[in-house]
């Protein structure tokens, strides 16, 4: 059996920290002969939530789960720590400004990126899930200064994963014939999912739908799955959103195969997306790495909605840059 990895997650007592549990728990999240330890931070209104959990995963009695500790204490969770999930997050409440929820979660992201400064293991991978998930990243690794910017990522797998299964569906296939498909931008409803480099079972998918259903149907549709699922379900995404978290991770520690996938990474300046945000792009993960795909062509239908997402994403750094609360590495 391989070193045991120490997994945090934050909003252990939330709905996706339920549902993500016991994913890593089982060995879903590194590998099938990974020892796991996790850590589960909550603030104190959710402390019994996450020892309630805590309680379910020793009564499951997972071969490849060392320890479980629950606390309301950053500085412990993220005390050598190999992955780290941020997961909770601050609500937006009725009527709520961006430029108010983008507060509250910088005053959350901040300080959990100096925990992670001070005290995470050299190879900590850090993924954010609670939202606005890219700006999140980005404010934890501005106070993570030690870390490098490539450890700080942003979840838009479910994003990805929702393209992947809306084209599956249109054109009565599985998702594994699925290929190619990108996510840019913010995981915002101004995401853009991409599909102008997909293919199915070899044909290009441009060739098979026409722009009206990419443009009206297929696009708005991806980027308001959450709402749908919301008003469908009467609660927000949940296990799909865990599930993502975990091929996140999965992919990222044990590499991507053949193909890319869609993941929030820091910009290099790849694609005219400004140095320094935390954006959706095509990526591969090679050695435990993530590399943005290089070269692809982008039309002018693409090149419209990417400007729009990181104009989105351009405004949420502004904010929190505004409110001063980006720390001093990436300011
Ligand atoms: P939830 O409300 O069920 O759970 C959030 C938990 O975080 C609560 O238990 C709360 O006590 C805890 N929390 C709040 N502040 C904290 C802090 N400072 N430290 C530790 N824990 C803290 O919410 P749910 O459904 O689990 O969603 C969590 C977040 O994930 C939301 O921001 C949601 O918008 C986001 N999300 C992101 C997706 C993505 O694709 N990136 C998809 C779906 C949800």
């Amino acid at each position: 059996q391989r070193q045991r990895v120490n997994v945090t997650v934050t909003g252990a007592g939330g709905n996706i920290g339920y549902a993500l549990m016991f994913r890593i728990a089982s060995g879903q999240l590194l590998g099938p002969d990974v020892p796991v330890a996790l850590r589960l931070l909550e603030i104190p209104t959710g402390i019994r939530a996450a020892e309630g959990s805590a309680f379910e995963l020793q009564d499951s009695a997972f071969p490849l789960l060392r320890d479980v500790l629950v606390t309301d204490d950053p500085v412990q969770a993220f005390d050598g720590t190999n992955v780290a999930i941020l997961v909770g997050s601050r609500p937006r409440g009725p009527g709520q400004q961006r430029a108010d929820l983008l507060e509250g979660n910088a005053r959350i992201f901040g300080p959990q990126g100096a925990a992670i400064n001070a005290g995470a293991a050299d190879d900590i991978r850090v993924v954010v899930v609670g939202n606005p998930a890219n700006t999140n990243a980005l404010v934890a690794s501005s106070h993570a200064p030690d870390v490098p910017a490539d450890r700080f990522t942003a979840l838009t797998r479910l994003d990805h994963n929702r393209a992947v299964a809306q084209l599956a569906a249109k054109l009565s296939v599985q998702v594994t014939d699925v290929h190619g498909v990108i996510v840019w931008g913010n995981h915002s409803a101004l995401q853009y999912p991409d599909v102008s480099h997909a293919t199915v079972k070899g044909r290009p998918v441009r060739d098979l739908v026409d722009e009206d259903w990419l443009a009206n149907e297929f696009i708005p549709r991806v980027a308001n799955r959450g709402a749908e699922i919301i008003a469908v379900r009467g609660a927000s995404s949940m296990g799909s959103a865990a599930s993502a978290t975990v091929d996140h991770v999965h992919d990222w520690v044990n590499g991507t195969g053949g193909d890319w996938t869609s993941a929030g990474v820091f910009s290099d300046g790849s694609y005219g997306v400004p140095t320094g945000l935390v954006s959706s792009y095509p990526v591969r993960s090679l050695g435990g790495r993530w590399a943005i795909e290089p070269g692809l062509s982008i039309d002018a239908f693409s090149r419209a909605r990417i400007d729009a997402s990181v104009a989105d994403l351009v405004a949420e750094r502004d904010a929190v840059s505004a409110l001063g609360l980006l720390g001093p590495g990436r300011a």
